[in-house]
């Protein structure tokens, strides 16, 4: 078991993996948070919990100063009686105020973890985790709060969430109620965030904290570009390979933030969940409201270790299609050849090239369906544009078979054109309020996917489709972010529930489809990386990572989603050049090299290949095949920051540390450069491995410690890739 209860101290230890989180009941009930780092043989950490006497810090009548709530670490904070950093919860009953005062009531510890019904979350075998609900007890508000902590025993990984439950006999309605809090004493915390836009999605930032708040959130109505729902909180010396640092992402691909207080004593409190803003969930009388999931993870050995700790536990206990261990086919995407103006000769000349290629499958882009020749029209309206595809789609899908290829479509389910049948029969079924004109972001307005029947058409629709042909992939994408958030159908004091709401119709509808098709790979996508979280990873083991398919602007985008994200999520293509995003020239080599990173695909039109290109294609495909398992199923070092060094290189080894992968780019040349080597990591120091393209031999520890030298070719984005073999 990794968590244990001491009953004379009161104290709860979980072990995850070789980090410890403790805490305590205290004399008042309240949960305190003690201790959570690398792993401590001890639980008997109850003095870390004395308290300074604090003028103008109010304490609970009848107790003592040092009680109070403003001085303690807590597991959970209070609101209104005496603590003044950023709440845990607000939660308004039925005498109008939000107080929270919630005290220790019982608990249960059980090998195994639940499931949260309705949303993502993390899963594991009575043998793999072990659970905690902690239950406290809000008297005044008969409000009962469920702390569910869950730790891995092989991971450092801790999963936290809460469950209020509405013990009184009035409407309550929750303002405010955070997955998480995590209270540190530790000084000087930098914190790491991985903000952006579309086309430059999750490129970290670093600063030290201030006293006061900082807040990292979307409001979009999905997790977004512009911020990710992650973020690390680390010392100021923790480099990749050194330090501690402290990770943390929500499972929730819609409205979130984690705010940070460094208070006035030098504490930081951090509380992580949905959004407070725009959302109230009105809780009658024996209801209760579950949050998303958050996940955290202890490194003390710096940024590195972070990352590969979540990414051993996203692929293992939270990804779960059938495609999460699998070899993904290799896809040619026609969106960036032909955008809407393709037919189906258009198409099956791609596919024929494809094959010769040794490329496995076809997607097909936006642009198939309803009446939809560019972005003005059409969403909603899932039926094929058959005089457009010349015949149906199994008749086409058939013939992409007869080639050798799978096939996979492109979807848009949240969204609907005005100028569309679906939006014709049913305007009421977009996100509106009254009173105002719906705004549009690329033509196109929302489904109110909270109601069940907008969720029901999709799920008829979409499967339709499946049934009609085999179709053996889809690409899930979103292309605008959520306005007027109100539904045609929820009573006024139900209204901001309708984003939560949005997101857990998504989400069902993922759920049935995942059900209904086990088989069936999807790849989740907005506009891009705009809903690249790890609640989605539940729901799809692929996300295509961003609309800039720029291999130089890559490096950037890649690194950071690599922070939280493993390799086998990031959807990653070789484009066309001059890049359409960027008009930048770089090598069909380096392209190759920053796709083979992620999942490993191509969207360019294969007609206008030279044969040069064609055979660097082949020779891709065949790199793929031998390398896509290691990078896929291995651990990912980055030896090299993508935000400040000359070179970007990451190294690849699979678990058994038999073979490993060195890749290396550089943007832009330098007459004389700094960086000419590298050095490996994760080795096996005494092992000899060759480097299989020069047949050149070396001991893991020279590699490690010695270095390995670049040469890369001199020009901008010169790449190479080196694939060293245990022998
Ligand atoms: C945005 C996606 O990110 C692109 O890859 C493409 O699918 C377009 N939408 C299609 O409209």
């Amino acid at each position: 078991m990794s968590i244990t209860f001491n009953a004379k101290t009161k104290t709860f230890k979980l072990d995850a993996g070789q980090s410890s989180y403790i805490f305590q009941i205290d004399h008042t009930g309240c949960p305190v948070h003690l201790y959570f780092g690398p792993h401590l043989e001890t639980d008997d950490l109850g003095w870390l919990r004395r308290n300074k006497i604090r003028a103008f810090s109010p304490y609970p009548s009848g107790g003592v100063p040092t009680d109070s709530r403003d001085l303690l670490k807590q597991e959970y904070s209070t609101f209104g009686i005496g603590d003044f950093r950023v709440p845990s919860a607000q939660i308004r009953t039925a005498t109008g105020h939000a107080v929270c005062d919630m005290r220790y009531c019982s608990h249960m510890i059980y090998p195994g973890k639940p499931s949260l019904s309705g949303l993502p979350a993390t899963f594991g075998t009575e043998d793999e985790v072990d659970t905690l609900e902690l239950t406290l007890f809000d008297a005044a508000a008969q409000l009962e709060y469920t702390l569910i902590y869950s730790a891995f025993r092989n991971v450092n990984a801790i999963a936290r969430s809460v469950k209020v439950a509405n013990k009184g006999d009035q409407n309550a309605f929750v303002e405010k109620i955070a997955s998480c809090t995590l209270d540190f004493d530790e000084t000087e915390l930098e914190l790491i965030s991985f903000p952006g836009a579309w086309a430059r999605e999750r490129c970290p930032e670093r600063a030290p904290l201030r006293q006061g708040i900082v807040t990292l959130a979307s409001g979009r109505g999905l997790s977004s570009h512009q911020m990710n729902p992650a973020f690390a909180l680390v010392s100021p010396e923790t480099t990749e390979e050194f330090g501690r640092a402290y990770g943390a992402t929500l499972l929730y691909s819609g409205n979130f933030a984690a705010e940070f207080e460094l208070d006035q004593f030098g504490a930081v409190r951090t509380q992580f969940g949905i959004n407070p803003e725009n959302f109230e969930w009105k809780l009658a009388p024996n209801a209760e409201f579950q949050t998303p999931e958050t996940v955290l993870v202890f490194s003390g050995n710096g940024l590195g270790e972070m990352s590969r700790s979540f990414h051993n536990l996203f692929r293992t206990n939270l990804i779960r299609s059938s495609w999460r261990d699998r070899k993904r086919p290799i896809l040619v995407n026609n969106w960036e050849a032909t955008y809407f103006n393709f037919d189906s000769e258009k198409l099956l000349s791609i596919a024929r090239d494809a094959a010769t290629l040794g490329i496995e499958m076809l997607v097909l882009d936006d642009g198939w369906f309803g009446k939809r020749d560019d972005d003005h029209s059409g969403l909603g309206d899932w039926f094929v544009n058959e005089p457009k595809l010349g015949g149906s789609l199994a008749s086409l899908v058939d013939k992409i078979n007869g080639l050798g290829l799978k096939f996979g479509l492109w979807f848009e389910p949240e969204m609907i054109s005005r100028d569309s049948r679906l939006f014709e029969a049913h305007p009421d079924w977009c996100l509106s309020v009254p009173g105002r004109t719906m705004s549009e972001g690329r033509q196109q307005l929302v489904l109110d996917m909270s109601r069940t029947e907008v969720v029901d058409y999709l799920f008829g629709v979409i499967s339709d489709i499946l049934d009609h042909a085999k179709i053996e992939y889809i690409k899930w994408d979103a292309n605008r972010h959520l306005t007027e958030v109100g539904s045609a159908v929820v009573e006024p004091d139900r209204q901001r529930e309708v984003a939560h709401r949005f997101v857990l119709g998504m989400y069902e509808l993922h759920e049935r489809l995942l059900e209904r098709y086990p088989d069936l790979l999807i790849e989740g996508c907005s506009g891009g990386g705009g809903r690249f979280d790890a609640g989605m990873l539940y729901y799809v083991p692929q996300i295509w990572t961003s609309d800039d398919t720029d291999a130089i602007e890559r490096l950037k985008i890649q690194y950071g989603t690599s922070m939280f994200y493993p390799p086998s999520s990031m959807g990653a293509h070789v484009s066309d050049c001059p890049n359409h995003q960027t008009q930048r020239v770089t090598s069909f080599e380096t392209r190759g090299i920053v796709a083979l990173a992620g999942t490993f695909g191509y969207e360019l039109d294969l007609n206008k290949m030279t044969e040069e290109e064609r055979e660097e294609i082949r020779r891709q495909v065949a790199l793929y095949h031998q390398l896509n398992p290691v990078i896929a199923q291995g651990d990912l070092y980055r030896l090299s920051s993508a935000m400040t060094d000359s070179v970007t290189a990451w190294l690849n080894i699979a678990k058994d540390k038999s073979e490993c992968v060195l890749s290396a780019v550089r943007p832009r040349v330098e007459a004389s450069a700094k960086h000419t080597k590298v050095y490996l990591r994760g080795l096996e120091p005494d092992a000899i491995y060759c480097e299989m393209s020069s047949g050149r031999s070396f001991r893991g520890d020279t590699l490690m410690n010695a270095g390995f030298p670049l040469e890369l070719a001199a020009h901008d984005g010169a790449a190479g890739l080196w694939h060293f073999v245990r022998k």
